[in-house]
């Protein structure tokens, strides 16, 4: 970045369509655009990486959803642009700005092709899906935060209504949001069951508190689960779908509910490490409850802002551990997200995928 350009990933509009990263993006150098009224410009100090990544990017959801990428680039955040999550120090305030955005303030934010780029221009008052937040520091944990434990937190909460003494299963638990859900679990006194796929995962789960730790490579989920949870499971966390999925429904308990949030073993390019099976799907009780959470979609609870709070008071105080992936600690610069997005690829992250675009 200088002093009047910065750096940005974005598609390659003739790549438009691939669900490989590498082949489908490109880094573009673009003004610094000048800051509108009601505007705060930030300069990203790290962006998190999520496992939709790579479906926005080839128009499975999101702005690219029936549309195409831009080919002229600017300084503004434009259709093809990516990165759903970032933290970074406030470097510019626009007029009219309320007065508690100061320069050098710390702020997490969410929204669309907004955070694999090294400065980003911010609603303060209402992004996308989530509003820039003040936080303590720009650390790359705040990353985790917006998307990885608000879809935790949102999941169990708002559509899980979790309570006190639950049982609860959670997928993908050494995931970036699979290790907040449990954790935001065990709050409420559940004894909780996590599924991974190693054993430096397995240690990770039970540094955190996991009850039962199940490693499905070297385990039968189902009947270890099945064993230590004789009544089922009250509450699902489920991410991984395919052969995991239609487990997790079958361990539900006969009054319990299942909150699907995305199915990572089909997501990245239909070739999957072998998650899927043929299992007839599962076909829920009338008891049963069978539903989903999509963070962006947290906004329309009233609760939202309360348990927004709640969740930066509990990762700032250290009550939710968050758990950086040691394996992004040299994922530097614009760079360090090609390597970020491999490493999602691989499932081998323990805790939350991220690259540092501009060390502090
Ligand atoms: N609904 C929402 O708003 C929302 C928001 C954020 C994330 N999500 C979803 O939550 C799930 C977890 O996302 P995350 O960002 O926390 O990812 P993550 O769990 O940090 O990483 C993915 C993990 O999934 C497991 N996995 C299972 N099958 C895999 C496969 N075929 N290839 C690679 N990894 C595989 C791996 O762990 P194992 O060792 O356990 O296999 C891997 O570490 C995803 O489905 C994601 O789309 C949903």
């Amino acid at each position: 970045m200088s002093d009047t350009t910065y750096r940005k990933i974005c598609v390659t509009p003739e790549k438009f369509g691939s669900r490989d990263f590498a082949t489908a993006t490109s880094i573009v150098d673009v003004k610094l655009p000048s800051i509108p009224p009601g505007r705060i410009g930030v300069r990203v100090r790290a962006t998190g990486i999520e496992a939709s990544d790579i479906i926005q990017m080839a128009g499975g959801y999101g702005p690219l959803a029936g549309k195409k990428p831009v080919s002229a680039h600017d300084g503004t955040v434009q259709l093809g642009d990516l990165g759903c999550e970032g933290v970074g120090v406030v470097e510019h305030v626009g007029e009219g700005v309320d007065g508690s955005w100061k320069i050098g303030q710390a702020v997490m934010w969410a929204g669309f092709g907004v955070s694999f780029r090294e400065y980003v221009v911010l609603d303060p008052a209402g992004e996308d899906f989530f509003d820039a937040t003040k936080v303590p520091s720009a650390k790359p944990e705040w990353t985790a935060v917006p998307v990885s434990a608000m879809t935790a937190v949102g999941a169990l909460e708002l559509v899980g209504h979790i309570a006190k003494g639950q049982t609860v299963l959670v997928t993908a638990a050494a995931g970036g949001t699979g290790h907040i859900a449990l954790q935001w679990a065990k709050k409420y006194g559940a004894r909780v069951a996590g599924t991974c796929g190693s054993e430096e995962k397995e240690q990770m789960l039970k540094d955190l508190g996991c009850d039962v730790v199940v490693n499905y490579r070297t385990q039968d989920v189902e009947a270890v689960l099945a064993k230590e949870f004789p009544g089922g499971f009250d509450l699902v966390y489920e991410g991984v779908g395919g052969r995991m999925g239609n487990i997790a429904k079958r361990l539900l308990g006969k009054a319990g509910t299942l909150v699907s949030v995305g199915s990572v073993s089909s997501d990245y390019s239909g070739a999957t490490k072998g998650d899927q099976n043929p299992d007839p799907p599962h076909q829920p009780l009338a008891t049963q409850t069978h539903a989903g959470f999509f963070m962006p979609n947290g906004k329309n609870y009233p609760e939202w802002p309360r348990l927004v709070q709640e969740t930066v008071d509990a990762v700032a105080s250290g009550a939710v551990r968050i758990v950086m992936d040691e394996g992004c600690k040299e994922f530097n610069g614009l760079e360090g997200v090609y390597k970020a997005q491999a490493r999602m690829r691989s499932g081998k992250n323990v805790g939350k995928i991220y690259a540092t675009i501009t060390p502090a």
